[in-house]
Parts: structure tokens; C-alpha cells; sequence
């Protein structure tokens, strides 16, 4: 039985830990409650907002419609010689379900370890860390489409991945919920050991031949040196996107900063560390009113205690107007600005 609560706190539904509150709220257990919601006219044209965890908006005032929060469940799995599908529910806490699959065996999930987030949220912004992104893993997912109330499978192909992009968040951006996600893994480890940082912190641990469960742990760890904890300090990750810029301009800059951290992004193209930008204008670990930025990791906005969403938004915006006025490079938002 679906149960639409109204003027409620979203405080405990995002991990900046910002106060505002959802006109309505309903919470989906499984696919049938999003069929029942959406076939009422009333709700169908209702302004919303689809979260599961919270971990990648920010809300810069009270949402004044229905916020349809995804809790679907469920993680099953079965094998086809070396290589193991899990299938999981939007709703399941990204984190678990990667140390399900390492606790089994089932490689390639490792180096997405302790990324906040659930399973539904993944697709849409193609999450990404120390070399491997949700599309080198992604299978399928199956989505339900507002308007027809179908559900409806799409592939790898299908889902059009980009870095911190895909097809949910451009052409078909709020028509789709997702409802679960399957996964391709092996049980055969092919490990992404590439990044610096993971082969660094194994040469410390003095580990040279590492199992998928060692990886895991090397990853949490960085990721516990560098970001801040959402469930002490609020915050949504990366708060900007590293900007890919054409060669000839990063050529420019590179003449006045030799030290610029850059990767290759295809021809013609370079892309930039955003926390490298940032922190060369002065903003690493410096706190404005009851936000700021990551003492570790200048990318990451944090939220000090009591910030509000708009003091929050008003700091990006300082930010991108420095790195614009001093290197002539627009950031752009990663996170989902509600407003
Ligand atoms: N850097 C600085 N100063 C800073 C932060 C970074 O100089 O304050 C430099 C670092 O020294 C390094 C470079 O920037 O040379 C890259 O930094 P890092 O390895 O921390 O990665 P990132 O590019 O800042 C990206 C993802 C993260 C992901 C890490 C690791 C984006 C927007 N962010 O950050 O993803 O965990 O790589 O793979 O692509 C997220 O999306 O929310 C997120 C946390």
C-alpha cells in the first residue's frame, strides 16, 4: 500500500545533510508501487524529484512537489561458466552490494568500493573511481517509462555512457525510473590496477600479487584518506566535473603552469583535475560560514554543520568564477542542483 507523507524533512534522504523539506513523499518498495503512483492523474502530473540514496544533490530549497524515493531490494546472482550476473534493486546501498560480490568471489566491482550511493542512482551518472567505471561492469537495467507505464530493458548500448553521463541524464532525462540494475562479473579476476594511489598503497602493504577482496580494501582506504565521511561530514563527492578542454587551450595554459594535473581524453582534447584548479585559487580547506571545501580534496563541498543549500550553491559559484577569471576554464556541476 503506497503511503504519500506530506511536508517531510529530507535531512536523513541526502548525504550534504542540508534541511529542506519535500511537499510529498513516498517511499517505492517494489516496481507494482511505481504502477499504482504513476496511474493516478493526480500524481502523474505532479512535479517531482526520483532520489534513492541523496548522495549526488544538493537541495537548495524546500522541494514543493512529490519526492519518490526508491527502496526496491533484492540482490540475486547465477553464473554462465566464468562469468557471474548479479542482478540488483534500485534501491540497495551501492557499498553492500560491492562487498556482496567481493565476500563471493565476483570480480570487477572492486575498485568502485565505499562509493556512497544506491544501485538505481549508479547508470545515471555513470560512477567512476581509480580507473573503472559502472559501464565496464553494466550488463542491463530495467527502467519504468512514466508516460506508458511500461517497464522496459536497456543495454550497455542502449544507456549511451560517457564520463559522468548517460542516455538518463541527457535525451531521456526524467521519463525513466530505473528499478534494478544487473551486472556482469567474472569469477576470474582481471584487476585495474592502473592508479597511481591503488599500486602505492599495495607497495605498502607490502601486497604484490593482491586478491579482489585486498583491492577493495586499498580502495576504501584511499577513499578514507582523501574524501570526507558523509555520516559525520555532509557532503555529495566530486562537486564538479574535471573539465575536458581542446588541446590548443591547454597548451596555453600549460606555458604559465607547467604543473597542471592533466590526462589525455581523446584527440584534440586534454582533460583538467578540477581539485588541482581549485586548490590553485586558494580554496582547499577553507571554510565560509557552515561550508567549504575538503581540507584532503578541494573538488569535494562540504557542509560544516547547519549550511544551508543555497550557502552551499553560492560557494560553487565563487568557485567557478575564480578558476574562470584565473585559468579561462568553466567548471560545471557533477551534482544534481535542486531548486
Ligand atoms: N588535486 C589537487 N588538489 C586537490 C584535489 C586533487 O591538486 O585538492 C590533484 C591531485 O593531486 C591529482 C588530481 O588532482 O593529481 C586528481 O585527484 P584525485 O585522484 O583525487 O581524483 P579527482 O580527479 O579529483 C576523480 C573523481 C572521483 C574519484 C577519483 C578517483 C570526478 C569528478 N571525480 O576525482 O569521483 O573518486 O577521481 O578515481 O571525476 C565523484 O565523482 O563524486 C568522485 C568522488
Amino acid at each position: 500500500m503506497l503511503q504519500i507523507q506530506e511536508n517531510v524533512s529530507l535531512k536523513p534522504y541526502n548525504t550534504f545533510g542540508i534541511e529542506a523539506k519535500a511537499r510529498y513523499f513516498v517511499e517505492i518498495n517494489e516496481e507494482q508501487d511505481l504502477v499504482s503512483l504513476f496511474s493516478d492523474a493526480q500524481w502523474h502530473a505532479f512535479e517531482r524529484l526520483v532520489i534513492g540514496g541523496g548522495s549526488n544533490m544538493l537541495l537548495v530549497t524546500d522541494f514543493n512537489g512529490l519526492v519518490v524515493r526508491l527502496n526496491i531490494q533484492g540482490i540475486s546472482d547465477y553464473a554462465e561458466g566464468d562469468t557471474v550476473f548479479v542482478e540488483a534493486g534500485a534501491g540497495e546501498v551501492w557499498n553492500d552490494l560491492v562487498n556482496f560480490c567481493v565476500d563471493n568471489g565476483f570480480a570487477g566491482m572492486e575498485n568502485l568500493s565505499l562509493i556512497p550511493g544506491s544501485v538505481g542512482a549508479s547508470p545515471i551518472q555513470n560512477i567512476g573511481a581509480y580507473g573503472v567505471e559502472l559501464k565496464d561492469v553494466f550488463e542491463s537495467c530495467r527502467a519504468f517509462e512514466i508516460a506508458t507505464q511500461q517497464f522496459k530493458t536497456f543495454s550497455k548500448e542502449d544507456c549511451q555512457f560517457g564520463y559522468r553521463e548517460s542516455v538518463f541524464k541527457s535525451a531521456l532525462r526524467g521519463q525513466y525510473i530505473i528499478v534494478s540494475v544487473k551486472f556482469r562479473l567474472s569469477v576470474t579476476p582481471r584487476l585495474n590496477l592502473s592508479y597511481g594511489a591503488i599500486e602505492q598503497e599495495l607497495a605498502n602493504r607490502g601486497i604484490s600479487n593482491p586478491t579482489i577482496k585486498e583491492v577493495s580494501q586499498v580502495v576504501a582506504a584511499i577513499r578514507v584518506s582523501k574524501l570526507p565521511d558523509p555520516s559525520t561530514i555532509g557532503n555529495s563527492g566530486s562537486f564538479f566535473k574535471n573539465p575536458v578542454i581542446p588541446q590548443a587551450q591547454f597548451e596555453s595554459i600549460y606555458k604559465s603552469y607547467p604543473a597542471i594535473a592533466n590526462y589525455p581524453a581523446g584527440e584534440g582534447y586534454v582533460k583538467l583535475a578540477a581539485g588541482w584548479l581549485i586548490e590553485q585559487c586558494g580554496w582547499k580547506g577553507k571554510t565560509i560560514g557552515h561550508t567549504g571545501t575538503w581540507k584532503n580534496q578541494a573538488l569535494v563541498l562540504v557542509n560544516h554543520g547547519g549550511a544551508t543549500g543555497q550557502e552551499v550553491y553560492s560557494l560553487s559559484s565563487q568557485i567557478i568564477d575564480s578558476v574562470y577569471t584565473k585559468f579561462g576554464v568553466m567548471l560545471e556541476r557533477e551534482v544534481n542542483i535542486i531548486q
